[in-house]
């Protein structure tokens, strides 16, 4: 395999691992990933029920573990990569850039983290992003994120157990990306990062591991694009 094996704006049901040994350095302007950082949200019945109260199934056929990626993956990453931004970077013991993006999902009344961390060599302060995102309960848009979608039929779907707003990756590639530039994502999961790239003009490649969950969101990428064309709009 080489890079030309691989095209722009297509996403792909395999180990990253093993595709990223086919880029040369610095192919990618930017990196966005959201690597596992612990086993056990792929498994069936991990969160309990099979449908949660938030309407995600998780009567999905048991799936691959989920491998915790260590130093090998992170060398890899910024070797096919010029910058990086990675979610839940306090989880990984690594010589990150000093840069950190927060995002707060206002959800303080429960359990769950407040916020999420992402570690980046495109900063050297700390960014922080509002948006709702707990259970039901979802911010209305980039500027208004700390208030909640008063419409639920509005609200986006969730289709993974621990899907990103696309809203989160809006965001992201506004302030952080230009369109041409090259973006990859490792662990795509429920594609979310794909709609926003769509959206941004920025040129794309994903790849996941698991067959459920990258049918899933290519499902959900035709659904998406599908529409807009009728539409024009999100
Ligand atoms: C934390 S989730 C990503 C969630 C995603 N950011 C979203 O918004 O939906 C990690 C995903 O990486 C996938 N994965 C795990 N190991 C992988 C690997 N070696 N290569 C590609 N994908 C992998 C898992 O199946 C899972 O869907």
């Amino acid at each position: 395999m080489t890079a030309q094996t691989f095209e722009l704006n297509h996403c792909y049901n395999m180990d990253c691992m093993e595709a990223m040994a086919a880029f040369p350095n610095d192919y990618f302007d930017l990196a966005v990933v959201d690597p596992p950082y612990f086993s056990g949200p792929e498994r069936r019945g991990f969160y309990g029920s099979k449908v949660s109260r938030i309407g995600v199934h998780r009567d999905y056929p048991v799936s691959p573990a989920w491998e915790v990626p260590g130093k090998e993956y992170f060398d890899e990453l910024t070797r096919v990569s010029r910058h990086y931004i990675i979610w839940g970077c306090n989880y990984f013991s690594y010589g990150f850039a000093p840069g950190r993006i927060v995002w707060d999902k206002c959800n303080q009344a429960t359990s769950f983290s407040d916020c999420e961390i992402a570690a980046t060599d495109l900063l050297k302060t700390i960014r922080l992003f509002r948006y709702m995102w707990s259970g039901m309960m979802q911010g209305k848009s980039i500027s208004e994120g700390h208030i909640m979608q008063g419409n639920k039929s509005l609200n986006e779907v969730r289709v993974h157990p621990t899907q990103k707003p696309v809203v989160l990756y809006d965001w992201i590639f506004q302030n952080f990306a230009k369109p041409g530039q090259k973006v990859l994502d490792t662990h795509l999961g429920s594609g979310s990062s794909r709609i926003a790239a769509y959206e941004a003009g920025v040129d794309f490649i994903g790849f996941e591991i698991d067959p459920f969950y990258f049918k899933t969101q290519e499902e959900r990428f035709a659904n998406y694009t599908n529409q807009t064309s009728l539409f024009h709009m999100r």
